[in-house]
């Protein structure tokens, strides 16, 4: 199949609409991560989905709407729901809701939930609109790399297995949406993101966070949420984080560089923007300034793909602290680096 990839225009949206209604895959810019889409209630084309990005048949989709009059045949919404879409919709907040039937399961992985997300990117919200269809897109990475914030990205990875890519142009937040779930007794965050824990908190009170954003799945640990099963935005190379004072950890960076690189690994170091100078020997990669995680957020998986890009076999990074938007970032590279973290002051003392 060849793949198109086109600028977002009248005429490229009148087309990826059209390809909608015909059951095809179309990838599109939101303001989180590039989505593969598909007709929501069309199950071959959601299929299409799963084969496209190699995900397995147990990770549900998220239905993507421009319009709250659509949910009317997709889930049961309720008054927590209501007040997170007035403050959250349009933007990066993923609501799970009970769903109802007219959803193929191919859509939930057979789960009686459904994911619902009205995104604000505009180019996202004027395909919706032009083609009216309840939209399932996750994003439009082959399962296991990360997220695509660029067209490049999605082209990298859906060439020869998707019609047509509508290109958009970098993605704002740069990290997926928050999903929250309302099903159970308590609101829960099941994946943090742009949209973090106190702001919700401001709007429908306490909020509690699923368990292993921080940390793998126990044995045993059921997942909240299917995606948090799976090995997830990892690249190719191992990732070890580095914890500690300031100092202590580009301390660290610079030994950890040395002794891998005198072994003859591909080796480089994430660091924050204040450190690249410090750190100019060790194949500096520039996560963002240190205390602005929001820009950590934007550039950490186009980061994580150049990595892969150069081959890079053994890469040490910093951590930003784990809250507000930090939080994402944490649950985001905490899994590129399967959770592997040393203490600074440690290395130096060896
Ligand atoms: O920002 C985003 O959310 C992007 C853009 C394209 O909208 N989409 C995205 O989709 O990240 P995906 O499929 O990569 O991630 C969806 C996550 C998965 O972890 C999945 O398991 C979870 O949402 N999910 C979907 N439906 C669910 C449900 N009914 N119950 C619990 N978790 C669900
Ligand atoms: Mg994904």
């Amino acid at each position: 199949m060849k793949t198109q990839l086109l600028p977002a225009t009248d005429e490229s949206l009148a087309l990826a609409a059209r390809l909608f209604e015909e059951g095809q895959l179309v990838a599109f810019p939101t303001e989180t991560v590039y989505g593969l889409g598909a007709h929501a209630l069309d199950r071959k084309a959601v299929l299409g989905i799963f084969a496209a990005k190699g995900r397995p048949a147990d990770n549900p989709l998220i239905v993507h709407i421009h319009d709250r009059s659509q949910l009317e045949g997709i889930c049961e919404v309720n008054d927590l729901a209501l007040r997170l879409m007035d403050a959250f919709w349009p933007g990066p907040l993923t609501i799970i809701l009970p769903r109802k039937a007219a959803v193929p399961d191919e859509v939930t992985a057979k789960l009686d939930t459904v994911a619902v997300r009205m995104p604000s990117h505009p180019v996202a919200m004027a395909l919706l609109k032009a083609c009216n269809l309840p939209i399932a897109a996750p994003s439009a990475n082959r399962s296991g790399k990360p997220s695509p914030t660029s067209a490049k990205h999605v082209f990298d990875d859906m060439d020869g297995r998707i019609p047509l890519i509508i290109d958009g142009g970098e993605s704002d937040v740069g990290l997926e949406s928050t999903v929250i779930s309302l099903v159970g007794e308590k609101p829960c965050i099941l994946r943090p993101g742009g949209v973090t824990k106190a702001m919700l908190e401001e709007v429908i009170g306490p909020v509690d966070l699923a368990g292993s954003i921080l940390r793998p799945l126990e044995k045993g640990e059921k997942a909240l949420s299917p995606g948090m099963m799976y090995k997830h935005y990892s690249p190719d190379g191992q990732v070890t984080l580095i914890e500690g004072e300031e100092s202590a950890v580009v301390e660290a960076l610079r030994r950890l560089y040395a002794h891998a690189d005198s072994e003859g690994h591909r080796a480089c170091v994430m660091c924050f923007t204040e450190h690249v100078e410090a750190l100019a020997d060790c194949h500096p990669h520039d996560i963002g300034p240190k205390g602005d995680p929001s820009e950590v957020a934007h550039r950490l998986f186009a980061t994580l793909r150049d990595l892969d890009d150069e081959k890079m076999d053994v890469i040490f990074s910093e951590v930003v602290p784990p809250e507000g938007v930090g939080l994402a970032v944490m649950n985001r590279l905490g899994r590129a680096a399967a959770f592997r973290t040393v203490n600074a002051e440690e290395i130096i003392r060896i």
